[in-house]
């Protein structure tokens, strides 16, 4: 209905505006609002409008110049009058018209959303890949990305009966939050649901479906993998799709290890596992050489361009080519940017928005849409949109786009050729997210999304040659680069005994299994046998990492330092969406909101502590430059946690008398992160620890401590941080001065042996 309303009475409307309007917005040329599409789209009626009529003599003679118009008269410029008596009957016509040509505009998307589904390569398979689902209990389905696998197979399943009664769900599995939630929403939309009822979807700390009306389930592999551990078995599921499985993450890993022990007392559950098109035998040898469905899929031949000298900076070279595409290469034919994360998008963004801006009219319009995980969900819609006539849409994303969404429209793809991966060195006990070469198949997959629509063009910003030689074949697989803390304690608490002998498509190193036993037992989730402990049972049921569920349970219960869990449970909220909290720079946001604070995770604190005293305000966010819509995640995710302390009856806060509450926060962060300690030495801050001191850190130029610092406060001896980057320094981000030593030995003296270590 709302589809319906919002173009159609403004385009009636326009058709009654004055001619001189109409000529004022048509000389403008460009459209004001690229954003708003609707905006867009009703200038572009205008404009054809204008065409139209200066094309129609009666109107020939008008003259662009609004001072020197003339009153010309026009039939349609004639204005509609109403009978008075026969008010209530015109308003009933105008509202009957509008509903008339809403349902219109409905039906004909429904009818042509119905015509598209239909055109899908899986479309024709459909009848072949039921058959094979039925008779197989594993089967693994390999197509070209877009060709339909994720919208359109788990439809089928329904239509099929596989949740007949709603006695059984379909689960759908997603590396990717974004992925899982625009997917949901698409789906819902092809089968006219509303999207939370029969079709939803699940996701860390948002879960949007409807118990016992739900059949169909996006998820991230995550909270699939969190449902193990209440029933091992699986049983609410007739048939669970691994989508996307050629990822590799440590979660569908995991999941297709903990299938393969669960098909035996299944028999009627069916595992489909989907993915591009690297790697499928792997899969098929994993599962004692199941099936594999290939669906052919239409691909264009795309033209790959490479650079001749190495280019020192890709995203200046990234901008280049954009510009150089734009005003070389016809429209239409949209651009996707490849980039490696949030900052780089927006960076890149600016700039090539100011350009744009510059240049004014002398180029043809551009529109450009950032994707990337953090972007919020309004905004994320927005790369699905259709490009205006005559404009060029240019998509910057993440990984994202290589395989998990699709968009129509690109003809030129633009690949730095990297991509942002952590990676976490058993040695030192750290994880890094860094910037490395993506592999062959990666920058392969990413060439094949400019030859979905017609042939297409990819411009890869590195050369031939490394192409050629430096390029490893295949993307390393998450459980080989990751710290496993987790995955061992989800293992152990799902009553696996034998770590080494679980089905694993690759296995974890010795040294790194080694390693996240010592964590865990450091955090003391293990007993010295190896045995998961009281403790470790009630990390697991946190929808966190351990680290911060022991900071939780150590704020409310450790005698050393409990009395500061509702200050923690903001803190560890904040964390975890500390990426998109501000509106430009953290640094001028910060300046309207707070004093001197010591620590970002204080400032976080009194951030949160501020918009909750202006009653969650989203004009507060406005004045003070806080993403209103990133604060009230981390208000959902601080709910969430809270909940799981209830139910685990972990006990409230006490009002505490004469503590110094910011010492105790500290207290319960070491605990929770003992590993994440960095000390200054006479040549800034290293880190410590038995195996893995040594390496020089520098504070991240956005923390707050880094300001600090700067303007002459003394440096603590010790740093906690939450996340080590390597970018073109080792650098940590949100940091917490550890004022006094004494606290390390009194929380971790296993690793703080004394106080002068
Ligand atoms: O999973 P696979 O890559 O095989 O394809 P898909 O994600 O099921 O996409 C099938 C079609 O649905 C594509 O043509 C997409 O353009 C369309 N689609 C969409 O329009 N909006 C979405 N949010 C997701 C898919
Ligand atoms: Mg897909």
């Amino acid at each position: 209905m709302a589809r319906g309303n919002d173009g159609n009475p403004a385009r009636q409307r326009t058709r009654n505006d004055s001619a001189a309007s109409k000529i004022t917005k048509s000389t403008n040329g460009r459209y004001k609002n690229v954003h708003g599409n609707l905006q867009a789209r009703q200038n572009l009626w205008e404009d054809k409008q204008m065409k139209n009529a200066l094309k129609n003599d009666k109107v020939g003679e008008i003259v662009v110049d609004s001072e020197k118009y003339d009153f010309v008269f026009d039939t349609d410029s004639m204005i509609d009058f109403t009978n008075n008596d026969a008010n209530g009957g015109g308003e009933d016509d105008e509202y009957d018209e509008k509903l008339y040509l809403a349902l219109e505009e409905e039906s004909k998307r429904v009818r042509s959303i119905k015509e598209s589904r239909k055109k899908l390569p899986v479309f024709q398979y459909r009848e072949q890949l039921l058959n094979i689902i039925k008779e197989n209990q594993v089967v693994i389905i390999v197509g070209e990305t877009g060709s339909g696998k994720t919208t359109q197979l788990p439809q089928y399943l329904v239509e099929e009966g596989f949740t007949k009664g709603n006695k059984f769900q379909v689960a759908v599995t997603q590396p990717r939050r974004v992925a899982a939630t625009s997917v949901a929403s698409r789906v819902a939309d092809e089968m006219e649901v509303e999207l939370g009822k029969e079709v939803g979807y699940s996701i860390r700390f948002d879960d949007k479906t409807t118990p016992g009306k739900t059949i169909l389930k996006y998820m991230t592999d995550g909270m699939l993998l969190r449902e193990f551990l209440a029933d091992p078995e699986v049983n609410k599921y007739s048939c669970i799709m691994i989508d996307e499985a050629h990822e590799r993450t440590i979660a569908s890993d995991l999941l297709l290890g903990l299938l393969k022990t669960v098909l035996g007392k299944r028999p009627d559950l069916r595992v489909i596992i989907s993915s591009a098109t690297m790697n499928a035998m792997k899969f098929s040898e994993f599962f004692d050489k199941c099936p594999i469905f290939n669906v052919p899929g239409r691909r264009y031949p795309v033209d790959i361009h490479y650079t001749v000298q190495p280019e020192s900076n890709y995203v200046n070279a990234a901008i280049t080519t954009i510009f150089q595409i734009h005003t070389t290469q016809p429209i239409p034919g949209d651009i996707l940017v490849f980039l490696t994360g949030q900052d780089e998008i927006e960076t890149m963004k600016d700039k090539v928005e100011s350009i744009l801006s510059k240049l004014g009219s002398r180029i043809p319009q551009m529109i450009i849409t950032p994707i990337y995980a953090n972007l919020p969900q309004e905004q994320q819609a927005r790369i699905f949109t259709k490009t205006p006539d005559n404009c060029r849409k240019v998509v910057l994303a993440t990984n994202i786009a290589e395989t998990s969404l699709t968009i129509d429209g690109i003809k030129y793809v633009i690949d730095p050729g990297f991509v942002k991966e952590n990676t976490y060195v058993p040695s030192t006990g750290m994880t890094q997210l860094l910037t490395v070469p993506c592999s062959k198949a990666s920058v392969d997959q990413r060439a094949g999304r400019a030859g979905r629509v017609g042939p297409g063009k990819c411009f890869r910003l590195f050369t031939k040659w490394t192409y050629s030689n430096e390029l490893e074949m295949m993307p390393k697989p998450e459980i080989l680069r990751t710290n496993l803390s987790q995955t061992v304690l989800l293992l152990l608490s799902l009553g696996v005994k034998d770590l080494l002998n679980f089905p694993l498509l690759d296995k974890p190193t010795i040294p790194s299994l080694k390693k996240s036993l010592e964590n865990l037992y450091g955090l003391g989730a293990l007993n010295s046998k190896g045995q998961i402990t009281q403790l470790g049972k009630i990390i697991t049921e946190f929808p966190c990492e351990p680290e911060f569920a022991k900071v939780l349970y150590s704020a409310a219960m450790d005698p050393k330092c409990e009395g500061v869990l509702e200050e923690c449970l903001t803190i560890v909220s904040m964390l975890h969406e500390t990426t998109s909290l501000f509106v430009g720079l953290k640094k001028e946001a910060v300046a309207t909101i707070t004093g001197h604070v010591d620590s970002d995770h204080m400032l976080y604190l009194d951030i949160y502590n501020q918009w909750k005293n202006a009653g969650y305000a989203r004009s507060w966010c406005q004045d003070h430059k806080i993403q209103f819509k990133t604060i009230s995640r981390v208000k959902n995710i601080r709910r969430q946690l809270d909940i799981c302390c209830k139910k685990l009856k972990i006990k409230r806060n006490v009002p505490l008398q004469d503590t110094d509450v910011s010492a105790r926060i500290i207290k319960a962060f070491i605990s929770g992160f003992p590993s994440n300690i960095v000390r200054l030495g006479a040549t800034g801050y290293t880190t410590v620890g038995k195996n893995s001191g040594g390496l020089t850190i520098y504070i991240h130029p956005s923390s707050i401590v880094f300001q600090n610092y700067k303007e002459a406060g003394k440096p603590a001896k010790y740093i906690l941080y939450q996340q080590l980057m390597l970018t073109s320094k080792e650098y940590i981000r949100d940091c917490l001065p550890v004022p006094d030593d004494e606290w390390l030995h009194e929380m971790v003296p296993q690793i703080f042996t004394n106080k002068n270590q």
